[in-house]
């Protein structure tokens, strides 16, 4: 289980080193063993610097995490996180970035190779194991960044955006997958997505979050029936799909307006 407390976060603005930005705002949430949880909110609300303080790269300034109990205080063997940008090793193949956890994790050479070429095919990469990062789409770039963190099989998965560079057709595909391999391996999800459908489909829960600084404005329990990827077109389309749709989509809408209206309003003197 993930408890997080009171939390609070502000970085220093850049436009002035007297001021703070205040990005997250009083996050309190219990995110129970097992589940997947989805984070939505407009741009810039924080849920990416959530994440990362989730899984131990940022310490906040007000607040705690735990995991099973025991503070965050970096990461951890048993947690992986696929990086909105990437965050892929230039210089290694494909292969050898799938494989860079696993050497971290100390797993032997062979069986590194053989999980790491699993994963990729599950990726719908095979064939491109010894092509370099920069030789790669930003859609196949991100699928090895999810097969990096896939192939560690971690107990907590920490995942932003994963999907966001990909075409919708492979997106929807990659969602399914995705699915699968959560029924045969069951893990902790939190899941940072723009796509209210792909919340819906794939969460047990969905926290939406205001505009900056990100509050909590509501949880929505996703009370689809599992698994989902064998009906998948047949629970995109039901009624109670649609009205969890038109609930969230409601409630960012307004966010998002008021964000727009902060942006785009003329300065008074
Ligand atoms: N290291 C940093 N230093 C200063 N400001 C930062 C830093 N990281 C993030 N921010 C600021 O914090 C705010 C929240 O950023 P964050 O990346 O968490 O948003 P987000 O909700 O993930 O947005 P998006 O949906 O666009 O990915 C932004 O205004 C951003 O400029
Ligand atoms: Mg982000």
């Amino acid at each position: 289980m993930i408890e997080i407390l009171g939390l609070s976060h502000q970085f220093t603005r850049q436009d002035s080193a007297d001021e703070n930005l205040v990005v997250l705002d009083n996050i309190s949430l219990t995110i129970e063993k097992g589940s997947f949880v989805s984070f939505v909110g407009p741009s810039g609300c924080g849920k990416t610097t959530l994440l990362r303080i989730i899984h131990g790269l940022i310490k906040p300034k007000v607040g705690k995490v735990l995991i099973e109990g025991e503070t965050v205080c970096g990461p951890s063997a048993n947690r992986a996180m696929v990086f909105q940008e990437f965050n892929l090793l230039p210089w290694r193949t494909v292969l050898k970035n799938i494989e860079f956890g696993l050497e971290l994790q100390g797993t032997d050479r062979s069986a590194r190779r053989q999980a790491a070429l699993d994963v990729l095919k599950r990726v719908g990469l095979g064939g491109f194991e010894r092509y370099y990062p920069h030789q790669l789409s930003g859609g196949m770039k991100q699928r090895v960044g999810l097969a990096r963190a896939l192939s560690t099989s971690p107990t907590y998965l920490f995942m932003d955006e994963p999907l966001g560079a990909l075409d919708p057709q492979i997106r929807e595909l990659m969602q399914t997958e995705l699915l699968k391999l959560l029924d045969a391996h069951r893990k902790t999800v939190v899941f940072v997505t723009h796509s209210v459908d792909e919340a819906i489909f794939l969460s047990d829960r969905i926290v939406v979050f205001s505009a900056r600084p990100g509050r909590i404005l509501t949880h929505i329990d996703i009370e689809l029936p599992r698994p989902r990827w064998k009906d998948d077109e047949k629970i995109k389309s039901s009624e109670k799909f649609v009205t969890y749709r038109q609930h969230i989509w409601h409630l960012l809408k307004h966010e998002l307006q008021s964000e727009l209206q902060l942006q785009t309003m003329p300065k008074l003197a």
